[in-house]
Protein backbone atom coordinates (compact mmCIF):
# COMPACT_ATOMS: atom_id res chain seq x y z
CA UNK A 1 0.00 0.00 0.00
CA UNK A 2 1.23 3.14 -0.91
CA UNK A 3 2.13 6.22 1.75
CA UNK A 4 -0.66 8.35 0.79
CA UNK A 5 -3.21 5.29 0.79
CA UNK A 6 -2.10 4.29 4.15
CA UNK A 7 -2.22 8.11 5.25
CA UNK A 8 -6.11 7.98 4.19
CA UNK A 9 -6.81 4.75 5.72
CA UNK A 10 -4.99 6.16 9.69
CA UNK A 11 -7.39 9.57 9.01
CA UNK A 12 -10.45 7.73 8.73
CA UNK A 13 -9.72 5.20 11.44
CA UNK A 14 -8.13 7.62 13.94
CA UNK A 15 -9.59 10.76 13.05
CA UNK A 16 -5.99 12.73 12.87
CA UNK A 17 -3.01 13.02 10.79
CA UNK A 18 -0.01 9.67 10.99
CA UNK A 19 3.15 11.83 11.62
CA UNK A 20 5.58 9.29 11.50
CA UNK A 21 6.57 6.34 8.76
CA UNK A 22 8.52 3.08 10.30
CA UNK A 23 9.29 0.87 7.86
CA UNK A 24 11.59 -2.39 7.89
CA UNK A 25 12.52 -4.72 4.90
CA UNK A 26 11.99 -8.94 4.28
CA UNK A 27 15.08 -10.54 3.73
CA UNK A 28 16.69 -13.04 1.28
CA UNK A 29 20.22 -15.56 2.27
CA UNK A 30 22.35 -15.59 -0.29
CA UNK A 31 24.37 -18.47 1.66
CA UNK A 32 24.62 -19.77 5.09
CA UNK A 33 21.49 -21.95 6.25
CA UNK A 34 20.73 -23.15 9.59
CA UNK A 35 24.10 -21.84 10.62
CA UNK A 36 23.02 -18.94 12.76
CA UNK A 37 21.49 -21.31 15.74
CA UNK A 38 24.52 -22.93 15.91
CA UNK A 39 26.82 -19.44 15.80
CA UNK A 40 28.16 -19.68 12.92
CA UNK A 41 28.57 -17.09 9.64
CA UNK A 42 25.50 -16.03 7.37
CA UNK A 43 25.18 -13.96 4.20
CA UNK A 44 21.84 -12.47 3.75
CA UNK A 45 20.37 -9.28 2.03
CA UNK A 46 17.23 -6.85 2.85
CA UNK A 47 15.17 -7.13 -0.09
CA UNK A 48 13.11 -3.64 -1.79
CA UNK A 49 9.81 -5.31 0.48
CA UNK A 50 9.23 -4.23 3.03
CA UNK A 51 6.72 -3.89 6.17
CA UNK A 52 5.42 -0.28 7.33
CA UNK A 53 3.85 1.09 10.24
CA UNK A 54 2.49 4.85 10.18
CA UNK A 55 1.37 6.17 13.18
CA UNK A 56 0.98 9.33 15.80
CA UNK A 57 1.94 8.74 19.61
CA UNK A 58 -0.19 9.38 22.62
CA UNK A 59 -0.58 10.38 25.93
CA UNK A 60 -1.45 7.19 27.52
CA UNK A 61 0.53 3.45 27.28
CA UNK A 62 -2.45 2.56 25.24
CA UNK A 63 -1.29 0.97 21.69
CA UNK A 64 -4.10 1.01 18.91
CA UNK A 65 -3.05 -1.14 15.71
CA UNK A 66 -5.04 -1.67 13.12
CA UNK A 67 -3.63 -3.95 9.90
CA UNK A 68 -4.62 -3.15 6.52
CA UNK A 69 -3.66 -6.25 5.67
CA UNK A 70 -5.80 -8.46 7.39
CA UNK A 71 -8.43 -5.50 7.86
CA UNK A 72 -8.37 -5.91 11.91
CA UNK A 73 -7.59 -4.48 14.64
CA UNK A 74 -5.87 -5.23 17.98
CA UNK A 75 -5.21 -2.85 21.19
CA UNK A 76 -3.16 -3.31 23.89
CA UNK A 77 -1.56 -1.39 27.57
CA UNK A 78 1.67 -1.21 27.67
CA UNK A 79 1.30 -1.66 31.45
CA UNK A 80 -0.41 -5.71 30.79
CA UNK A 81 1.41 -7.27 27.40
CA UNK A 82 -0.23 -10.47 26.61
CA UNK A 83 -0.56 -12.27 23.46
CA UNK A 84 -3.96 -11.89 21.21
CA UNK A 85 -5.24 -14.49 19.91
CA UNK A 86 -7.79 -13.58 18.13
CA UNK A 87 -5.08 -11.34 15.87
CA UNK A 88 -1.73 -13.37 15.57
CA UNK A 89 -0.24 -11.08 13.65
CA UNK A 90 -0.26 -8.38 16.38
CA UNK A 91 1.54 -10.97 18.49
CA UNK A 92 5.11 -10.06 17.12
CA UNK A 93 4.73 -6.37 17.68
CA UNK A 94 3.22 -6.68 21.64
CA UNK A 95 6.12 -9.25 22.29
CA UNK A 96 8.51 -6.32 20.68
CA UNK A 97 7.00 -3.94 23.35
CA UNK A 98 6.77 -6.30 25.85
CA UNK A 99 10.93 -6.91 24.91
CA UNK A 100 11.83 -3.20 24.47
CA UNK A 101 10.49 -2.60 28.00
CA UNK A 102 11.82 -5.26 29.87
CA UNK A 103 14.91 -3.87 28.40
CA UNK A 104 14.77 -1.07 30.17
CA UNK A 105 13.19 1.67 27.23
CA UNK A 106 10.54 3.83 28.79
CA UNK A 107 7.66 3.35 25.56
CA UNK A 108 4.75 5.58 24.93
CA UNK A 109 1.51 4.30 23.43
CA UNK A 110 0.37 5.24 19.91
CA UNK A 111 -2.11 4.79 16.88
CA UNK A 112 -0.59 2.57 13.91
CA UNK A 113 -1.88 1.25 10.54
CA UNK A 114 0.01 -1.75 9.64
CA UNK A 115 0.11 -2.67 6.03
CA UNK A 116 3.55 -4.88 4.23
CA UNK A 117 4.14 -6.25 0.60
CA UNK A 118 6.83 -8.91 2.30
CA UNK A 119 4.62 -12.55 1.67
CA UNK A 120 3.38 -13.43 4.37
CA UNK A 121 4.43 -17.22 5.45
CA UNK A 122 6.58 -17.50 2.17
CA UNK A 123 10.10 -17.66 3.91
CA UNK A 124 11.12 -14.28 3.02
CA UNK A 125 11.01 -12.93 7.13
CA UNK A 126 7.32 -11.05 7.27
CA UNK A 127 7.87 -11.68 11.13
CA UNK A 128 11.07 -10.56 11.38
CA UNK A 129 9.98 -7.02 9.45
CA UNK A 130 7.31 -6.76 11.59
CA UNK A 131 9.39 -6.99 14.47
CA UNK A 132 11.96 -4.45 13.33
CA UNK A 133 9.37 -1.81 12.13
CA UNK A 134 7.81 -2.23 15.31
CA UNK A 135 10.87 -1.30 16.75
CA UNK A 136 11.15 2.02 14.40
CA UNK A 137 7.39 2.65 15.70
CA UNK A 138 8.31 2.55 19.39
CA UNK A 139 11.34 5.04 18.72
CA UNK A 140 9.51 7.33 16.64
CA UNK A 141 5.92 7.38 19.00
CA UNK A 142 8.75 7.42 22.13
CA UNK A 143 11.76 9.99 21.58
CA UNK A 144 14.19 7.01 21.69
CA UNK A 145 16.77 5.50 19.51
CA UNK A 146 18.30 2.45 19.53
CA UNK A 147 21.40 0.49 18.49
CA UNK A 148 20.77 -1.78 15.42
CA UNK A 149 22.10 -4.65 17.23
CA UNK A 150 20.54 -4.41 20.56
CA UNK A 151 17.24 -3.79 18.65
CA UNK A 152 17.47 -6.78 16.29
CA UNK A 153 18.15 -8.92 19.35
CA UNK A 154 15.42 -7.94 21.43
CA UNK A 155 13.27 -8.45 18.06
CA UNK A 156 14.61 -12.39 17.99
CA UNK A 157 13.75 -12.22 21.97
CA UNK A 158 9.98 -10.95 20.98
CA UNK A 159 9.92 -13.86 18.44
CA UNK A 160 11.36 -16.85 20.89
CA UNK A 161 9.65 -16.14 23.87
CA UNK A 162 6.45 -13.93 23.32
CA UNK A 163 5.34 -15.86 19.84
CA UNK A 164 7.15 -18.95 20.98
CA UNK A 165 9.04 -19.53 17.90
CA UNK A 166 12.68 -20.52 18.56
CA UNK A 167 14.55 -18.84 15.32
CA UNK A 168 18.25 -17.59 15.04
CA UNK A 169 19.44 -13.96 15.26
CA UNK A 170 19.87 -13.44 11.10
CA UNK A 171 16.34 -12.30 9.98
CA UNK A 172 15.66 -9.80 12.61
CA UNK A 173 19.62 -8.59 11.86
CA UNK A 174 19.89 -7.68 8.46
CA UNK A 175 16.40 -6.55 8.69
CA UNK A 176 17.67 -4.36 10.70
CA UNK A 177 20.99 -3.41 9.35
CA UNK A 178 20.56 -4.10 6.04
CA UNK A 179 22.57 -1.78 3.30
CA UNK A 180 21.59 -0.45 -0.11
CA UNK A 181 23.71 -2.50 -2.39
CA UNK A 182 25.07 -4.50 0.22
CA UNK A 183 24.55 -8.39 1.36
CA UNK A 184 26.15 -8.55 5.08
CA UNK A 185 28.24 -11.46 6.23
CA UNK A 186 27.28 -11.99 10.11
CA UNK A 187 29.33 -13.63 12.59
CA UNK A 188 26.16 -14.81 14.66
CA UNK A 189 28.75 -15.56 17.56
CA UNK A 190 29.77 -12.26 18.32
CA UNK A 191 27.25 -10.54 16.67
CA UNK A 192 29.77 -8.73 14.17
CA UNK A 193 29.04 -7.74 10.67
CA UNK A 194 30.94 -6.79 7.62
CA UNK A 195 29.21 -4.94 4.49
CA UNK A 196 29.87 -7.49 1.11
CA UNK A 197 28.95 -5.29 -1.99
CA UNK A 198 26.93 -7.33 -4.79
CA UNK A 199 28.57 -6.80 -8.35
CA UNK A 200 27.02 -4.51 -10.94
CA UNK A 201 25.31 -6.82 -13.77
CA UNK A 202 23.57 -9.48 -11.67
CA UNK A 203 19.91 -10.11 -10.06
CA UNK A 204 18.67 -12.26 -7.40
CA UNK A 205 15.59 -13.41 -8.64
CA UNK A 206 13.37 -15.35 -6.14
CA UNK A 207 10.89 -17.65 -6.71
CA UNK A 208 8.48 -18.64 -4.14
CA UNK A 209 7.26 -22.05 -4.51
CA UNK A 210 3.68 -21.25 -3.34
CA UNK A 211 3.76 -24.41 -1.75
CA UNK A 212 2.32 -24.80 1.87
CA UNK A 213 5.22 -24.91 4.69
CA UNK A 214 4.89 -28.46 6.43
CA UNK A 215 6.85 -29.10 9.54
CA UNK A 216 8.35 -25.75 9.36
CA UNK A 217 7.80 -25.22 13.14
CA UNK A 218 8.38 -28.92 14.50
CA UNK A 219 11.30 -30.33 11.72
CA UNK A 220 12.86 -26.64 12.33
CA UNK A 221 13.53 -27.43 16.10
CA UNK A 222 14.21 -31.02 15.38
CA UNK A 223 16.90 -29.49 13.27
CA UNK A 224 18.06 -27.56 16.18
CA UNK A 225 17.91 -30.23 18.59
CA UNK A 226 20.19 -32.78 16.23
CA UNK A 227 22.87 -29.71 15.89
CA UNK A 228 23.17 -29.47 19.59
CA UNK A 229 23.47 -33.00 20.54
CA UNK A 230 26.21 -33.19 17.43
CA UNK A 231 28.16 -30.37 19.35
CA UNK A 232 27.86 -32.66 22.71
CA UNK A 233 29.00 -35.41 20.64
CA UNK A 234 31.82 -33.64 19.61
CA UNK A 235 32.33 -32.05 22.78
CA UNK A 236 32.57 -28.19 21.64
CA UNK A 237 29.75 -25.26 23.15
CA UNK A 238 28.41 -25.29 19.13
CA UNK A 239 28.68 -26.38 15.64
CA UNK A 240 30.84 -23.46 14.66
CA UNK A 241 33.78 -24.77 17.22
CA UNK A 242 34.57 -27.46 14.56
CA UNK A 243 36.92 -27.13 11.58
CA UNK A 244 35.77 -29.05 8.17
CA UNK A 245 39.60 -31.15 8.85
CA UNK A 246 38.57 -31.90 12.51
CA UNK A 247 35.14 -32.85 11.47
CA UNK A 248 36.29 -34.99 8.70
CA UNK A 249 38.78 -36.82 10.80
CA UNK A 250 35.57 -37.81 13.63
CA UNK A 251 33.01 -37.82 11.93
CA UNK A 252 32.20 -41.99 11.60
CA UNK A 253 32.06 -41.64 15.23
CA UNK A 254 28.67 -39.81 15.10
CA UNK A 255 25.18 -41.65 14.77
CA UNK A 256 24.59 -41.45 10.70
CA UNK A 257 21.57 -38.70 10.84
CA UNK A 258 23.55 -36.04 13.78
CA UNK A 259 26.87 -37.21 11.17
CA UNK A 260 24.49 -35.65 8.06
CA UNK A 261 23.22 -32.36 10.18
CA UNK A 262 26.91 -31.20 11.20
CA UNK A 263 28.46 -32.08 8.41
CA UNK A 264 25.81 -29.54 6.44
CA UNK A 265 26.38 -26.99 9.27
CA UNK A 266 29.82 -27.15 9.16
CA UNK A 267 30.80 -27.34 5.84
CA UNK A 268 28.36 -24.68 5.10
CA UNK A 269 30.01 -22.05 7.65
CA UNK A 270 32.93 -22.63 5.43
CA UNK A 271 31.15 -21.85 2.12
CA UNK A 272 30.03 -18.56 3.77
CA UNK A 273 33.53 -17.40 4.05
CA UNK A 274 34.70 -18.85 0.95
CA UNK A 275 31.44 -17.33 -0.91
CA UNK A 276 32.49 -13.61 0.26
CA UNK A 277 36.03 -14.18 -0.53
CA UNK A 278 34.36 -15.03 -3.98
CA UNK A 279 32.83 -11.88 -4.12
CA UNK A 280 35.50 -9.51 -2.70
CA UNK A 281 37.33 -10.97 -5.80
CA UNK A 282 34.41 -10.58 -8.31
CA UNK A 283 34.26 -14.89 -9.21
CA UNK A 284 30.28 -15.13 -9.60
CA UNK A 285 31.22 -18.81 -10.80
CA UNK A 286 32.63 -19.67 -7.46
CA UNK A 287 30.31 -18.21 -6.01
CA UNK A 288 26.93 -19.84 -7.94
CA UNK A 289 29.05 -22.96 -7.40
CA UNK A 290 29.55 -22.54 -3.47
CA UNK A 291 25.58 -21.33 -3.45
CA UNK A 292 24.74 -24.47 -5.69
CA UNK A 293 26.86 -26.59 -3.27
CA UNK A 294 24.79 -25.26 -0.66
CA UNK A 295 21.55 -26.01 -1.99
CA UNK A 296 22.71 -29.62 -2.58
CA UNK A 297 23.39 -30.29 1.11
CA UNK A 298 20.37 -28.71 2.68
CA UNK A 299 18.18 -31.12 0.13
CA UNK A 300 20.50 -34.44 1.39
CA UNK A 301 22.11 -34.01 4.36
CA UNK A 302 20.04 -31.72 5.96
CA UNK A 303 17.07 -32.73 4.42
CA UNK A 304 14.88 -29.51 4.48
CA UNK A 305 14.29 -28.65 0.93
CA UNK A 306 10.91 -29.87 -1.01
CA UNK A 307 9.81 -31.26 -4.76
CA UNK A 308 8.94 -27.73 -5.36
CA UNK A 309 12.03 -25.91 -4.37
CA UNK A 310 14.30 -28.63 -6.03
CA UNK A 311 12.40 -28.14 -9.27
CA UNK A 312 13.28 -24.19 -9.08
CA UNK A 313 16.92 -24.75 -8.85
CA UNK A 314 17.10 -27.70 -11.44
CA UNK A 315 15.36 -24.97 -14.06
CA UNK A 316 17.57 -22.29 -12.66
CA UNK A 317 20.85 -24.43 -13.11
CA UNK A 318 19.77 -25.26 -16.83
CA UNK A 319 19.33 -21.77 -17.72
CA UNK A 320 22.21 -20.00 -19.56
CA UNK A 321 23.25 -16.90 -17.33
CA UNK A 322 22.37 -18.43 -14.44
CA UNK A 323 25.57 -18.52 -11.57
CA UNK A 324 23.96 -20.37 -9.05
CA UNK A 325 20.26 -21.35 -7.04
CA UNK A 326 19.15 -22.31 -3.77
CA UNK A 327 16.73 -22.67 -1.32
CA UNK A 328 16.46 -19.80 1.22
CA UNK A 329 15.83 -19.62 4.69
CA UNK A 330 14.53 -22.40 6.66
CA UNK A 331 12.95 -24.59 3.74
CA UNK A 332 10.28 -27.13 3.80
CA UNK A 333 8.74 -25.30 1.20
CA UNK A 334 9.01 -21.37 0.65
CA UNK A 335 11.14 -19.67 -1.62
CA UNK A 336 14.65 -20.54 -3.70
CA UNK A 337 16.57 -17.91 -5.09
CA UNK A 338 19.00 -17.65 -8.29
CA UNK A 339 21.76 -15.32 -9.11
CA UNK A 340 21.59 -14.43 -12.80
CA UNK A 341 23.43 -12.00 -15.24
CA UNK A 342 20.61 -9.19 -15.70
CA UNK A 343 20.53 -9.59 -19.41
CA UNK A 344 19.45 -13.05 -18.19
CA UNK A 345 17.06 -12.67 -15.93
CA UNK A 346 14.16 -11.75 -18.03
CA UNK A 347 14.22 -15.35 -20.05
CA UNK A 348 14.78 -16.97 -16.49
CA UNK A 349 11.59 -15.55 -15.08
CA UNK A 350 9.51 -17.08 -18.44
CA UNK A 351 11.58 -20.34 -18.39
CA UNK A 352 10.38 -20.78 -14.60
CA UNK A 353 7.07 -19.58 -15.02
CA UNK A 354 6.37 -21.78 -17.55
CA UNK A 355 7.96 -24.89 -16.64
CA UNK A 356 7.68 -25.21 -12.59
CA UNK A 357 3.93 -25.12 -13.06
CA UNK A 358 4.07 -28.22 -15.42
CA UNK A 359 6.92 -30.34 -13.26
CA UNK A 360 4.82 -29.18 -9.50
CA UNK A 361 1.00 -28.10 -10.96
CA UNK A 362 1.75 -24.80 -8.73
CA UNK A 363 2.28 -21.51 -9.84
CA UNK A 364 5.28 -19.54 -8.51
CA UNK A 365 5.61 -15.80 -7.46
CA UNK A 366 8.56 -14.21 -9.26
CA UNK A 367 10.19 -11.24 -8.04
CA UNK A 368 13.81 -9.69 -9.05
CA UNK A 369 15.07 -8.25 -5.65
CA UNK A 370 17.35 -5.23 -5.25
CA UNK A 371 19.34 -5.25 -1.98
CA UNK A 372 17.70 -2.57 0.06
CA UNK A 373 18.88 -0.66 3.84
CA UNK A 374 17.25 -2.24 7.03
CA UNK A 375 14.48 -0.69 9.28
CA UNK A 376 14.45 3.32 9.94
CA UNK A 377 11.60 5.49 10.48
CA UNK A 378 10.81 9.01 9.24
CA UNK A 379 8.49 12.24 9.97
CA UNK A 380 5.88 12.41 7.37
C1 LIG B 1 14.65 -19.18 9.56
C2 LIG B 1 15.09 -18.64 10.93
C3 LIG B 1 16.52 -18.13 10.85
C4 LIG B 1 17.46 -19.19 10.26
C5 LIG B 1 16.88 -19.76 8.97
C6 LIG B 1 17.68 -20.92 8.44
O1 LIG B 1 14.59 -18.14 8.63
O2 LIG B 1 14.24 -17.58 11.33
O3 LIG B 1 16.95 -17.72 12.13
O4 LIG B 1 17.70 -20.21 11.19
O5 LIG B 1 15.54 -20.18 9.13
O6 LIG B 1 18.94 -20.50 8.03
Amino acid sequence: MKLSDLQALFRSRYDCAAVFAARAPGRVNLIGEHTDYNEGFVLPMAIDRDVKIIGAARQDGIVRLYSADFEQESMFSLDAIRPDPAAPWSNYMRGVAAMLQNDGLALRGFDGVVSGDVPIASGLSSSAATEMATVMAFCAASGQSIDGVRAARLAQRAENEFVGVKCGIMDQFISSLGKAGHALLIDCRSLEYELASLPAGVTVLVVDTTAPRTLAGSAYNQRRRECEEGARLLGVRSLRDVSVQAFERRRDELPVVIARRCAHVIHENQRVLDAVAALRRNELSTFGALMNQSHDSLRDLYEVSSAELDAVVDIARDTPGVHGARMTGAGFGGCAIALVNDDAAASLADRIAAEYPRRTGRTPNIYACVASDGANWSAV
